[in-house]
């Protein structure tokens, strides 16, 4: 996890790495720190906590000046969150920052104590900092290739060298860095909106490249010192996109942002009413020879998967398996040479997933990419790649590239069908129009957000919840549950329906409300008896249910009604209030919305 970025140009670094860093604390709040040159010295600032407690502590001691320097804002992996395991680290003749975890961290250790060197942190990251000063002959270049022949693991490095004040240096393996490309300035950033407010031009580069950056130039080499051409990208995130936008908070924002995010994900794979993924690789030959699909994922990506894999084998009649990316990659999966291996991904960047993608190539497997960001690890190693076109994600909880994964999951599932024969072409028709409905009644159910508050104030103070659906509505429950776990910190549980009297409903009391998803006709009436069963034990419930739904007034507590809509879409949907209940159950109990205890947005570590 963690962030990095660093500056070299005319202005004054600290307010562009601490502004860089803002825009990187998604990727982890346990600690913040900076070191700049200044005269000739490399002058360092860190504290544990949030960016705001190292600003204060800037203040305290003396806001470095300088031209050049690298920042750093820490999830922490190895030590606790403490003013000397953050970053940066240094020597007297180097410092840096890192995002990674260095693996023979230990053995690194063992060698450089027995060669003199002492540690003062419990870090990884230490090890490779006294590595590089172990191979130091006042060539940072050279310095930098014999430290990586070392180094196990995976890293982004900012690299500052004492001698060469007007020098910055970075290489990345297995985590992200860009290079930055501004004019007489130039950064380095481990995502893109830590450049976007300076350039929107910049270099991604490849595994153990290294780049060596002044004001006016940089300068791109391979591990073993060849010149690398460098293809120059332009972002096209824009600023406001990247901010708040005046909302409260990003995850509303992004909540907000729902019906554009599916709009653009939806229509430029629709041609003449038919669903068109617009990946060259996936001619419908190659998508009718498939005969299993494995869908790969983590968290609230896996979630969306679990949809896909239901809407998948109903209309596609294809099976599918949903793997959670950090056990299919320890298990040793049955991968047949006809199946499609589906990894899904908002960051492109999950450590767990892109080293499921790995094991399926492997395993010679057509692997196809749903991914967010443009360019991210995953995106770039996998045979085929859909993008999902959400835009930036900032708060932790994901929203956004929630739908725009499951509005993915929608397009695959009527392209196979129709390729599979499954469905006919009109039928495919159909879904494809009602799926490109969904951005409009999405709006209309944004509305309801004083009914979603209600709710929330009604749940605020349990200590417990139980969500139970069937179907895509446990699939459904499942994301749900984790939102509100993850934000408000109640915790919850995800129950398919059926299942919850073998066992559980024992924990069912009048204290603990439940949430019921009831938006599958086929399965409403099921639902009914199970919402009774909760209700003769005192639960409190509210149900969730499309307009019309017999009945829906009388059987619960509290009712929340979606846009009638077909069955099969109904969770992109229904998903909204769940996403707004664990907001403002979040709000109201004090949390940190945006950034919840313990979290980080990209988890790039095992
Ligand atoms: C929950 C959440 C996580 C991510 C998971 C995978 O709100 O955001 O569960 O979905 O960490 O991340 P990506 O999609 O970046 O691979």
């Amino acid at each position: 996890m963690c962030g990095i970025v660093g500056y070299i140009g005319n202005k004054d670094s600290s307010s562009v790495l601490v502004d860089g860093l803002r825009k990187l604390e998604y990727r982890g709040y346990d600690s913040a720190g900076v070191a700049i040159f200044e005269n000739g010295t490399i002058k360092t600032v860190k504290s544990k906590g949030r960016l705001d407690d190292m600003e204060q502590k800037m203040e305290q001691v003396g806001r470095p000046h300088g031209h050049c320097g690298i920042g750093h804002t820490r999830w922490a992996t190895h030590g606790e969150p403490s003013d000397i395991n953050s970053h940066p680290h240094g020597t007297e003749k180097l410092s840096i920052v890192h995002n990674g975890i260095i693996e023979n961290y230990l053995q690194l250790k063992e060698f450089l104590t027995a060669n003199g060197y002492t540690f003062v942190s419990q870090t990884d990251t230490e090890t490779v900092a006294k590595l590089l000063d172990y191979y130091y002959n006042g060539d940072p270049l050279e310095t930098i290739q014999a430290a990586l022949k070392e180094i196990k693991g995976s890293y982004a490095l900012g690299i500052l060298f004492k001698d060469f004040p007007d020098r910055l240096y970075a290489v990345r393996k297995d985590s992200p860095l860009i290079v930055g490309l501004g004019q007489g300035e130039n950064f380095i950033a481990s995502d893109i909106p830590a450049i976007l407010k300076y350039t929107r031009n910049y270099y991604l580069l490849e595994e153990n490249e290294i780049a060596c950056l002044q004001k006016d130039k940089v300068e791109i080499v391979s591990q073993d010192g060849k010149p690398v051409q460098k293809q120059v990208l332009t972002a096209t995130w824009d600023i406001e996109a990247a901010e708040k936008g005046g909302y409260d908070h990003f995850m509303l924002k992004e909540i907000h942002e729902q019906p554009k995010a599916v709009r653009d994900t939806v229509s430029p794979r629709v041609e003449d009413g038919l669903p068109d993924l617009k990946v060259e690789s996936l001619t419908d030959e190659v998508l009718g020879s498939f005969e299993k699909i494995h869908i790969v994922a983590c968290g609230t990506a896996m979630h969306a998967g679990m949809v896909g894999k239901y809407v998948l084998e109903k209309l596609a009649r294809i099976p599918v398996d949903v793997d959670i990316a950090s056990e299919f990659r320890y298990r040793n999966p049955i991968l047949g040479k006809n199946d499609l291996v589906v990894i899904i991904s908002q960051s492109g960047e999950t450590a767990d997933t892109l080293a499921a993608l790995r094991l399926a190539k492997k395993h010679g497997i057509h692997t196809l990419a749903i991914v967010n960001v443009v360019g991210s690890s995953i995106a770039r190693e996998a045979d085929s790649v859909i993008y999902t076109w959400a835009g930036p994600e900032i708060a932790v909880a994901s929203t956004k590239a929630y739908s725009v994964q499951m509005a993915v999951m929608y397009l695959l599932a009527f392209k196979l069908a129709l390729v599979k024969g499954e469905i006919t072409e009109n039928e495919a028709r159909f879904y494809t129009q009602k799926l490109m409905e969904i951005p409009t009644q999405l709006e209309n159910v944004l509305c309801h957000a004083d009914d979603c508050k209600q709710f929330a104030e009604q749940i605020k103070s349990s200590d417990d919840l139980f969500y139970i659906g069937r179907g895509l509505d446990y699939s459904l429950s499942l994301e749900g549950s984790l939102k509100l776990k993850e934000i408000s910190y109640i915790h919850s549980e995800a129950y398919a329906a059926g299942e919850l009297k073998h066992g559980t409903i024992s924990l069912i009391t009048e204290d603990v409300p439940v949430i019921a998803l009831a938006t599958q006709g086929a399965l409403y009436e099921k639902m009914i008896g199970n919402i009774k069963e909760v209700k003769a034990r005192g639960a409190k419930v509210l149900l969730v249910c499309q307009e019309g739904a017999e009945l829906a007034d009388q059987l619960a507590d509290y009712l929340l009604e979606i846009p009638a809509v077909e069955d099969i879409l109904a969770p992109m949907l229904a998903v909204v209030p769940l996403q707004m209940i664990a907001y403002y159950a979040s709000l109201l109990r004090g949390c940190d919305v945006d950034k919840p205890r313990n979290l980080a947005k990209s988890v790039t570590v095992e």
